[in-house]
């Protein structure tokens, strides 16, 4: 691996409204979302840290004070719960505060996701990083990061992650065009749209929430202008790159088939809680025996 390629920070934007879940919401940042009995977010920051990635950046905004709390200590429920020796819930408790050394900055304007990443720059500084975005949860037993920056490093480029989806939802995401390169899992992207118009997807190869990047992003999300939706887009920033790999390395697709739980929306957060409870030794043995008493008697 190339050693000028050595990177330990991951930025984890996370400043959104979360309006698809409300009222649950109104109060509470979305990702504070139980997903089982762990917040959506945790999830994220132990695949970072799983990927070596001790140093994280969440980019926030106003009513997110409850994400701080979450990797902080909380000194009257830890000497509670020491007193009546109960070890196994401080465990838990103390989990995510000892998770990574966390940091955090406001994004300010809600100017989109480009935007967000640029927020970064200083923390970040000419270093290259990786960003995860908390809608997608991998499974750890899937390693996906990890991999991505193996490939990035090697190719001293970036790497995003990408999924084969079905064209119906193509317009839901960042859609790439690719060429295969000599390894199985990985493609050259020649270009990126994000968010097509329904049917002008240029393939199914989706942009998923992880990504590897060279810090060259940061001096191109500075002259994007706004795209899709009015905002700052990364996928624009990423398009630009994929046309200049003179000096921005290029963009390569890793392109995963691991097991990937969305909970960017209602209806795939109820799925992603039951698909991670029913394999969890502590609830599955009980769930999977109702649920499938409960299907059967559906209709
Ligand atoms: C963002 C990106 C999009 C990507 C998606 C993955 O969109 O802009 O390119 O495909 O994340 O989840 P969002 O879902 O935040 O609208």
């Amino acid at each position: 691996m190339d050693m000028a390629f050595h990177i330990t920070k991951a930025v984890i934007p996370a400043a959104g409204l979360g309006t698809r879940f409300l009222p649950a919401t109104k109060a509470m940042p979305k990702e504070m979302l139980p997903v089982v009995d762990k917040p959506a977010i945790q999830y994220v920051v132990e695949e970072a840290v799983a990927s070596g990635l001790h140093d994280v950046l969440m980019i926030t905004g106003r009513n997110k004070n409850a994400l701080e709390n979450h990797f902080d200590r909380v000194g009257e429920l830890e000497a509670t719960l020491e007193r009546k020796g109960d070890t196994d819930r401080l465990k838990k408790v103390n989990a995510s505060t000892e998770l990574a050394d966390m940091h955090y900055v406001r994004q300010g304007d809600p100017k989109g996701l480009g935007h967000a990443v640029l927020r970064a720059k200083m923390h970040v500084g000419r270093e290259p990083f990786a960003v995860l975005l908390g809608d997608d949860i991998i499974d750890p037993r899937d390693p996906l990061l990890t991999r991505m920056i193996q490939e990035a490093g090697k190719r001293n480029a970036s790497v995003v992650a990408l999924l084969e989806v079905d064209p119906s939802v193509a317009h839901m995401y960042g859609v790439a065009t690719i060429e295969p390169t000599e390894t199985a899992d990985v493609v050259r992207i020649t270009g990126l749209v994000e968010k097509p118009a329904p049917g002008t997807a240029p393939s199914n190869y989706a942009i998923i929430g992880r990504y590897v990047l060279r810090p060259e992003v940061f001096d191109v999300l500075e002259k994007t202008p706004p795209g899709k939706g009015g905002e700052i887009q990364l996928t624009d920033a990423l398009e630009k790159m994929a046309g200049a790999p003179e000096w921005t390395g290029g963009v390569y697709g890793v392109v995963f088939r691991g097991r990937r739980y969305d909970t960017g929306d209602r209806l795939d957060y109820i799925k992603a809680i039951v698909q991670l409870a029913v394999e969890r030794e502590d609830l599955g043995p009980d769930l999977r025996p109702w649920l499938k008493e409960f299907a059967s008697n559906l209709d």
